[in-house]
């Protein structure tokens, strides 16, 4: 009996230290598998750029459509639907076009301190960990994103899943300044936090090369600069940033201060680039930084001009509210100014020798009309200025781990994920970064 007893024990003892291992069991299993990844390769994680993410929605009976819209749970249904971007659905019904428009918008909640989905719209980042919602159905979009990079990786032995994931980002959000929530901009970040871990487990331990493109570099430096160091010398093996210097360009205030096309956009794409009718939180994240610019006039008028310092002004003037204005300066302004080196080891690559907008002339003030544009160096979104401020913010750190910054001539913001040379280059610093 004795001896009976001990023997079941010693067998559940078996069972349990099976059942034990057998996370372990069935990761070996995955790590043995036949595999066309390339194993020496440190594993990548792509930051796609701002509207580079898909987003769907689901409605509630809360949500108030605008009057006359006709949008809402009748006709839209409780389902999830693709709120970003589904340009089929509007080609084959273009009055959902409102509808959505209206869905895309952020509202400031001042009990919360933060922003969130107008009430009655739940959101969702589609297939986080995964580059499979980078692209877009929209072939006026073709290229815009990182599909073209996701592409040429893969041609050098990078596997979606194995060595290669994507961390898209709901982009009408923001990092919000040190101590202010930004709910989703902390959800991002924890998300992101594991995901780099997973893909590091996955891959021998082997840390991660990061690669972003334009707004997903503030995105992963602002991530990176409130990780604890020993985790990102852990875990970060390189970070690639391309096309974005420090703060934002004066291409930005265009678009911004254009209330008639806010009002009025002429498609769901021209909409979002006047940022969900003025209301997201990440439209004032990549104006031109203070530290860049100072008091050189980027806004020209007749009666006055508009420096990076003047930025709340130029906001108000161009009919922004005061308390707009306010979360300009308290949320997305320090962001910008507490831009610190990522102190990890990076490479920066971006265009120059395309014309990019320095100054804007309104000469009349009128911000919904044209501006004339004058023109500088850049890659004809990010002007040559905020880059060269970047070699200095990062170069010049006092204890730099390595840096270098590669610009690329005749390349344009898109061409450097889209143009087969480019790309080129792009893949070979991701393939030196990697070994
Ligand atoms: C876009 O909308 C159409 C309906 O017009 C739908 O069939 C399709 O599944 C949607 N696309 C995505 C990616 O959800
Ligand atoms: C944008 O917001 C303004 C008010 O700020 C409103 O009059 C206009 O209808 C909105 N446009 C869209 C497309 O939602
Ligand atoms: C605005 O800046 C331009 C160009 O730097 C300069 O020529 C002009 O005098 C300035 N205008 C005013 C009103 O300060
Ligand atoms: C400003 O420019 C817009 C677009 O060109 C025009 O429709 C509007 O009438 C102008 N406003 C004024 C006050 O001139
Ligand atoms: C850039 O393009 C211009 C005009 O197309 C050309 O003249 C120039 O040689 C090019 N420069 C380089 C470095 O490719």
């Amino acid at each position: 009996m004795p001896c009976a007893h001990k023997k079941r024990k010693l067998h559940r003892a078996t069972a349990m230290a099976f059942q034990r291992l057998l996370p372990l069991v069935v990761l070996l299993l995955l790590v043995a598998r036949p595999s066309s990844a390339v194993p020496s390769l440190h594993p990548v994680v792509l930051v796609p750029g701002n509207t580079c993410s898909q987003l769907e929605a689901r409605l509630t009976d809360e949500y108030e459509p605008p009057p006359a819209s006709g949008c809402g749970v009748p006709r839209q249904g409780r389902g999830w639907f693709r709120l970003w971007d589904n340009f089929t659905a509007l080609q084959e019904d273009p009055s959902l076009f409102r509808c959505y428009a209206d869905q895309l918008r952020l509202v400031y909640d001042p009990r919360a301190g933060d922003y969130r989905n107008v009430p009655g719209v739940k959101t969702r980042v589609v297939a986080f960990g995964t580059t499979r919602s980078f692209g877009s159905d929209d072939p006026s979009r073709k290229n815009v994103c990182m599909e073209g990079l996701v592409e040429a990786l893969e041609r050098v032995g990078y596997r979606e899943g194995e060595n290669l994931f994507g961390a898209p980002y709901d982009f009408r959000y923001a990092p919000a300044a040190p101590g202010l929530a930004s709910r989703a901009f902390s959800g991002f970040s924890s998300s992101l936090r594991l995901l780099v871990e997973r893909a590091s487990q996955r891959n021998g331990n082997k840390p991660v090369v990061l690669v972003t493109h334009s707004l997903g570099g503030l995105f992963a430096a602002v991530f990176l600069d409130r990780t604890p160091l020993r985790w990102r010398r852990r875990y970060v093996k390189h970070l690639v940033m391309l096309c974005l210097g420090v703060g934002g360009s004066p291409l930005n205030m265009w678009p911004l201060a254009s209330k008639a096309l806010a009002a009025n956009p002429t498609s769901l794409q021209a909409g979002v680039l006047t940022y969900g009718n003025r209301s997201f939180a990440s439209m004032f994240s990549l104006l031109p930084s203070p530290r860049v610019y100072g008091r050189t006039p980027l806004v020209i008028t007749r009666d006055r001009n508009y420096s990076a310092d003047d930025m709340a002004e130029y906001l108000a003037a161009a009919g922004f509210s005061e308390d707009e204005v306010a979360r300009y300066r308290t949320r997305a302004l320090p962001v910008t100014l507490n831009l610190r080196a990522p102190l990890v080891p990076m490479t920066a690559m971006n265009g120059v020798g395309v014309p990019t907008v320095d100054k804007l002339v309104f000469w009349d003030a009128n911000f919904s009309g044209k501006p004339k544009l004058v023109n500088g160096d850049g890659d004809g979104q990010i002007n040559l200025e905020t880059v060269l401020a970047l070699q200095r913010l990062v170069g010049g750190d006092p204890d730099p781990p390595y840096f270098k910054s590669i610009l690329v001539p005749n390349t344009t913001h898109k061409g450097m994920i889209s143009d087969q040379s480019a790309l080129k280059r792009v893949v070979s610093e991701i393939l030196g970064a990697s070994s």
